[in-house]
């Protein structure tokens, strides 16, 4: 695996892999890798010729409140689980290299980026699309690789890319889970022994809502419902009940809801969804 810091060097790299037509498939992560994203890698390399892991911290998708400092850190864990991979480049820019002076890029996110995880974290998908647009206007990928735990993130990428007009296509995989349920994230590494012993019982309240809705619950009843399973010491963001593909109230013609929640336990902000077809479309 090529390690990469500049832009000039990937950019020669890469294109002598387009001049011998190969196809080039990106995974942006921010680092602190866990199995997931090596799963990333893998539906990397089943989409593309060459494989490009970045590896940056996007300052710009954290608020001044938030973990930017601490963002969890592990280098050589990461390059070997990229190594095993076969991930054939890792980019690891600096923060120079990515927002030189006076640079801006196309990232305006429109309406979607209030919702949900955009209510309490006003900023972060407009940093989030900012860097998403910067490494496609670098890498120019083919197709680039995320994951469904942000499910709104990954709705957010998709209307970028439409609305500037790039030839990328978004690949997804599914939330790679503990062997408890928990969706795995990097920031999980901040839960106590006590919360994390704990965390399951959120996934567990997004099944049990699936389960109510299948039976006929109203919406009302099934979201009141979590929202008491999930008293303290879980602090609730949002529970909602969706339509998938709009991330808007599920209308007659919806046909895949989305059961998408965030709390807070302790320091740790989690989120997790399940989506699903409906059954009576
Ligand atoms: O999902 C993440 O890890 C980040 O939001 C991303 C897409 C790498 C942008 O910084």
């Amino acid at each position: 695996m090529r390690i990469i810091e500049t832009i000039g060097a990937l950019q020669e790299h890469l294109g002598q892999c387009r001049d011998q037509g190969k196809t080039i498939a990106l995974v942006p992560t921010m680092g602190g890798l866990h199995a997931g994203h090596l799963q990333l890698v893998d539906k990397a390399k089943t989409s593309a010729d060459i494989v490009v892991a970045s590896i940056f911290v996007n300052p710009t998708q954290f608020a001044p409140n938030e973990d930017l400092d601490k963002y969890p850190h592990s280098p050589e864990a990461d390059k070997k689980g990229l190594v095993d991979r076969g991930a054939d480049v890792l980019f690891l820019p600096s923060v120079q290299q990515i927002y030189p002076e006076n640079q801006t890029s196309d990232y305006e996110v429109g309406e979607i980026a209030a919702l949900l995880c955009g209510k309490s974290r006003p900023i972060h998908f407009d940093g989030v699309a900012q860097v998403v647009s910067r490494f496609f206007d670098i890498v120019e990928p083919d197709v680039a690789v995320f994951g469904e735990k942000d499910y709104q993130q990954l709705q957010i990428i998709k209307q970028l890319v439409k609305r500037q007009n790039r030839n990328i296509s978004i690949a997804s995989i599914e939330i790679a889970r503990e062997s408890d349920g928990l969706a795995m994230s990097t920031r999980n590494k901040y839960l106590s022994t006590s919360e994390r012993m704990l965390a399951p019982h959120f996934n567990q309240a997004l099944r049990q809502a699936k389960s109510n809705y299948e039976s006929g619950m109203a919406l009302d009843d099934l979201i009141n419902k979590a929202r008491e399973s999930l008293g303290r010491p879980f602090e609730l963001d949002y529970f909602e009940v969706l339509d998938a593909n709009t991330l808007t109230q599920i209308t007659t013609s919806s046909a895949d809801v989305i059961i998408v929640s965030a709390v807070k336990l302790g320091i740790t902000r989690l989120i997790d969804n399940i989506v699903f077809r409906r059954s009576n479309v």
